[in-house]
């Protein structure tokens, strides 16, 4: 795992989408595996301001999105399939054609997991997987479990998670119980992963996640065994490091 240390939220986005930009320009017709949440927002902003300077085209990218809430409508503005319309998608030059998030409506659970799987399959792998982390550690919606998933399945969120997700809803009961994610399997395919954290309270989840030993509980501190994962952490989310 290689750690950047960056400064704050703003440094974090531009250094992070400084990768992301670097693997278009390499491969334009790359695989890019997003994720929502606060913590990509800035990411997205600078990605787009670099689409309007002519410095990076997204006309050749595929994109995967790692998770969704279940039970949400595309035009939900809570349903991350909004969020990265809003964000990213909209903004830029991506064909909508190439780019997947789980459908949160899916009533036949085990078919749409499957389904989805397929999708990423069909890419023909992640080029650079991005990941934001819970405060419990989790990677996608991977919540603790006494085991790893390997491939995409709808999963009941954490009173931990929930709790920190109801910020964006109006009210506590509007946040979904259950969502769909990628596998850990799915994300530790991915050849590349990129991992941002900002603020206090991830320093807990950075702090398990790179010096704590390999366990379901703290479901990120799987990628220490992932062979190219660059961790872009800001002051606050360092501060529980002993390195
Ligand atoms: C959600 C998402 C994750 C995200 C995490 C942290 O639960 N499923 O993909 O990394 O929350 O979100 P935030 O960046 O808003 O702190």
């Amino acid at each position: 795992m290689r750690l950047i240390k960056a400064k704050d939220f703003e440094d974090m986005s531009r250094i992070a989408a400084n990768i992301i930009a670097a693997q278009i320009v390499l491969k334009p017709d790359c695989v890019l595996g997003l994720a929502t949440g606060s913590s990509p927002v800035g990411i997205y902003k600078n990605l787009v301001e670099k689409y309007e300077k002519g410095n990076i085209s997204f006309a050749e990218v595929t994109s995967v999105n790692l998770d969704e809430y279940k039970g949400l409508d595309h035009d939900n503005d809570q349903s991350y399939y909004y969020f990265m319309n809003q964000h990213l998608f909209s903004k830029v030059d991506i064909d909508p054609a190439n780019t997947h998030v789980p459908d949160g409506l899916r009533e036949d659970v085990e078919e749409a997991c499957k389904e989805y799987d397929e999708i990423i399959a069909a890419t023909g792998g992640v080029d650079i997987q991005l990941l934001g982390i819970g405060r419990n550690g989790h990677i996608g919606f991977n919540e603790p479990s006494d085991h790893f998933e390997l491939g995409t399945h709808c999963v009941k969120l954490t009173e931990d998670t929930i709790n920190a997700n109801k910020r964006f809803f109006a009210k506590e009961e509007d946040v979904p119980r259950y969502a769909f994610s990628m596998g850990i399997g799915n994300i530790m395919r991915a050849k590349k992963v990129l991992l941002i954290a900002s603020g206090e309270d991830k320093a807990w989840a950075v702090k398990n996640m790179i010096e704590g030993t390999v366990n379901t509980q703290v479901q990120g501190s799987v990628l220490q065994l992932h062979q190219d994962v660059v961790v872009v952490a800001d002051e606050a989310a360092r501060s529980m490091l002993e390195a």
